[in-house]
């Protein structure tokens, strides 16, 4: 676990992947927020980017137009009931193979790349099963330039269940008091017990600048900007359609102007791609 006051957290180092989790509130927009990231980051046709949602309601999914097939709980779920009916030598087959299952189970969608959590851990300690999958979320993230996470309401989960590290954390939250409540207290859980380079703040749905103003946004959760309510994300939901096919306009643009506070996608090196070679999981 990083210490945030011992300095930088760890991150991927230079030339690794720019990894972005998005927490926050049930409702706040998390989904909505990370498909928006997902658009803007895609905007540059030769950066790869990964897409994992670990929201077990799959949302991500459907506002991508991504079909799951099978997620990673799936291949937990398969190893464990063979590793409980099996033998040791089966065993260490088993494990040898979950690498290929997991890539396997990444849908591709032009340039991105999808990959699907799943539910939650059922009860019993398979703490191998799990810490294997969690190296290899690890190994396939690093043939990306770029992986947006949308997370469950807090960071542990994603921390548990995807990645010990991420790169920036962004929490979105609507304007309300309990949203701001459960961005403080993800932001001290993460603070404490999380990797990350940066976290700040979006808030969404707000009706502009004048209302944006009169909240009060606790300092230390980085505040990044506001993002209206959108006529076209709301017919996006009703239709079913995907928010990869958004027409620019007021949701994108602020979306595309909070990233720039936290340097994103400029963080991320022209030549990064590059130097993972042609980026293939
Ligand atoms: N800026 C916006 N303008 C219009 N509609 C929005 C906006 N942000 C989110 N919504 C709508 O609000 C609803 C909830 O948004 P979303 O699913 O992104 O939230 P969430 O935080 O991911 O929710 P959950 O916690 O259930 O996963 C969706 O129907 C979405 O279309
Ligand atoms: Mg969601």
């Amino acid at each position: 676990m990083h210490d945030l006051t011992t300095g930088p957290a760890v991150g991927w180092g230079p030339g690794g992947p720019v990894i972005v989790a998005v927490c926050g509130k049930g409702g706040a927009g998390k989904t909505s927020i990370s498909a928006a990231i997902v658009t803007e980051l895609l905007r540059d046709p030769a950066r790869r980017v990964l897409a994992i949602d670990a929201d077990p309601a799959v949302g991500l999914a459907s506002a991508l137009g991504v079909e799951v097939t099978r997620t990673v709980d799936d291949i937990r779920s398969d190893v464990i009931r063979q590793l409980e009916s099996g033998t040791h030598t089966e065993r260490r087959e088993l494990l040898a193979h979950l690498d290929y299952e997991v890539f396997e189970a990444v849908r591709e969608h032009g340039h991105l790349a999808f990959l699907a959590i799943g539910r939650p851990e059922r009860q019993g300690c398979y703490c191998q099963v799990n810490d294997f999958l969690r190296d290899i979320i690890g190994t396939l993230v690093g043939s990306f330039d770029a992986v947006v996470i949308d997370g469950e309401a807090g960071i542990e989960q994603v921390n548990r269940r995807v990645l010990e590290k991420v790169t920036h954390l962004v929490q979105v939250s609507d304007g309300s008091v309990r949203g701001l409540t459960v961005a403080r207290t993800i932001q001290a859980v993460a603070h404490t017990a999380v990797a990350y380079e940066q976290a700040g703040l979006i808030l969404n749905r707000i009706r502009d600048e004048a209302e944006a103003q009169t909240l009060a946004v606790p300092a230390e959760l980085n505040y990044l900007g506001w993002v209206p309510e959108d006529d076209a994300v709301r017919r996006s939901a009703m239709q079913g359609t995907s928010l990869l096919d958004l027409p620019p306009g007021p949701f994108l643009e602020a979306v595309r102007t909070c990233l720039a506070r936290m340097h994103l996608p400029a963080a991320l090196p022209a030549t990064r791609s590059r130097a993972c070679g042609d980026g293939s999981p």
